[in-house]
């Protein structure tokens, strides 16, 4: 549907020749322009400080849209596309190069024209860019709209996330900023609002009543490969838990919001975080765990010794009436045996066993697997009689496979994320309340993971899921990890 009434847009992306932009942010836009999505008029600039001309750049991404979208792209529809695109050399740390990028997209624009400006530079960029964007007047909304995409991390704790918020808002109002989580844009993770609040037959289920524990599990196959520059300041705690692990814990655990309302939802999500139990003393060494693969140490870029952790598993309590008693087991880790990310919602064994399947072993209690990638989609795990036997149960499962949205395949995170900006609705993006208190989460364990009372470093085999003393712990509390490879 070509949306024409609408104002035309301009998508303006600092950080144009960077790796995010041709390998996510052009080819979701191109998608978008595909399904006809994109306002009329919609034109994207470029901005970094290699000197292309328009066409050189349209060139350049024409070759990276092609490769990184080999089942939908024609080179008839990039050519319609590409004349939307155009390039605008400037530095971002200059101030004189954001007025006159002011006065050029006026100049393009020609009339009123709503605005999305996308920060793809480095992180340590982003104050100065915003502060400068303010002073040149790029985020007034006189003219139409100003929003601000910003990728992560924000902030590298609690103290420098609070800090990037109070000197963003001197220049954009909270309404204006779209912090961004990819995983928000996933279709499964938001098919988990779908699943709890367009059906009735799990939320009576969803509590402490009948659930034993919730998993969390977001493993890779990858390892850190040429980024050790950033990974290794950074680590596993910042990488995924403070943004993608929480983001999926507050969707799994929130209350249903009055309406689906960008600021109602976060509400929600923020509700969880505040009840999230801190950890303090002992707790740490408890209920956290780290872990180093194997030839870390031999990574390109990687200080001798270093201490970063690759893997992490914690057990996170949400104290409300819902969840109390519920632990929320979170784990991450690189150089895992298979790239899952999978929510396994265990539930709580029967109260009273008629129907023992052999002598030893108990039925396993009911699962309901969320698989968010790669195989989309969700398993439920029952037991069942096995037939010509006398009373004996096995168990078997219900499959769900979350269907391809058509040809091209599920739509990438991108598409919708800036889809939503570009329409103004922030329901899928960190609010910065929520930026901070999973900050506030976060930073204690990382904390007391550089102190001197921290917990052992466990170094763990590439290609398994993580340390062994991750499954001994978890032994420990008679539980065990869903271990398996998603093969729906
Ligand atoms: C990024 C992390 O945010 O997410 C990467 O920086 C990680 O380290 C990636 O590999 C995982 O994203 P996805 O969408 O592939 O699960």
């Amino acid at each position: 549907m070509v949306r024409d009434n609408d104002m035309a847009s301009t998508i303006v992306i600092f950080g144009a020749s960077g790796d995010l932009t041709s390998r996510k942010l052009i080819p979701a836009l191109f998608r978008l322009f595909q399904k006809k999505r994109l306002p009329e008029g919609t034109r994207i600039v470029g901005v970094s400080r290699s000197d292309f001309s328009d066409d050189q750049w349209r060139n350049q991404l024409g070759e990276t849209t092609e490769k990184f979208l080999p089942a939908s792209f024609t080179a008839e529809d990039w050519k319609q596309f590409c004349q939307h695109v155009y390039y605008r050399p400037g530095d971002i740390t200059k101030a004189d190069d954001f007025v006159a990028l002011g006065d050029y997209l006026n100049e393009l624009e020609g009339t009123a024209c709503d605005r999305v400006y996308y920060l793809s530079t480095s992180p340590r960029l982003y104050e100065s860019a915003i502060t400068l964007m303010g002073q040149a007047g790029l985020a007034d909304e006189a003219t139409g709209t100003r929003r601000v995409i910003i990728e992560k991390p924000f902030g590298t704790d609690l103290a420098s996330a609070e800090a990037l918020n109070c000197s963003i808002h001197k220049s954009f109002n909270e309404h204006q900023i779209y912090r961004i989580d990819h995983y928000l844009g996933k279709e499964t993770v938001q098919n988990l609002f779908a699943l709890r609040f367009a059906n009735t037959i799990f939320e009576p289920l969803w509590n402490r009543n009948y659930i034993d524990h919730v998993q969390i599990t977001v493993a890779e196959e990858v390892v850190i490969g040429r980024r050790a520059g950033y990974y290794d300041t950074s680590g596993i705690l910042r990488d995924m838990f403070q943004n993608h692990l929480l983001q999926l814990m507050m969707i799994t655990a929130m209350e249903a919001p009055a309406r689906y309302d960008a600021n109602l939802v976060r509400d929600e999500k923020v509700k969880v975080l505040h009840s999230v139990r801190p950890m303090s003393g002992a707790d740490f060494a408890k209920n956290t765990l780290r872990g180093q693969y194997q030839g870390y140490l031999q990574e390109d870029g990687v200080p001798a010794g270093s201490q970063t952790a690759t893997f992490a598993a914690l057990k996170l309590y949400i104290d409300n009436w819902r969840w109390k008693g519920v632990p929320f087991y979170l784990r991450s880790g690189k150089a895992m045996s298979c790239r899952t990310t999978q929510i396994v919602i265990q539930f709580r064994s029967p109260p009273h066993l008629l129907f023992p399947s052999g002598k030893t072993r108990t039925p396993e209690a009911n699962q309901l697997v969320i698989q968010v990638q790669p195989a989309e989609g969700l398993q439920l795990y029952f037991q069942s009689k096995v037939p010509d036997t006398e009373m004996k149960t096995r168990t078997s499962h219900f499959d769900f496979l979350f269907q391809e949205a058509g040809p091209g395949g599920m739509p990438d995170a991108y598409q919708r994320l800036l889809m939503d900006a570009v329409n103004g609705d922030a329901s899928l993006f960190a609010r910065s309340d929520e930026v901070e208190l999973a900050w506030s989460i976060i930073d204690p364990i990382i904390n007391a993971w550089g102190s001197a009372a921290a917990p052992d470093l466990h170094v763990y085999e590439p290609g398994l899921w993580g340390p062994t003393e991750s499954t001994e712990w978890m032994q420990g509390q008679k539980r065990s990890w869903f271990d398996v490879c998603p093969v729906i």
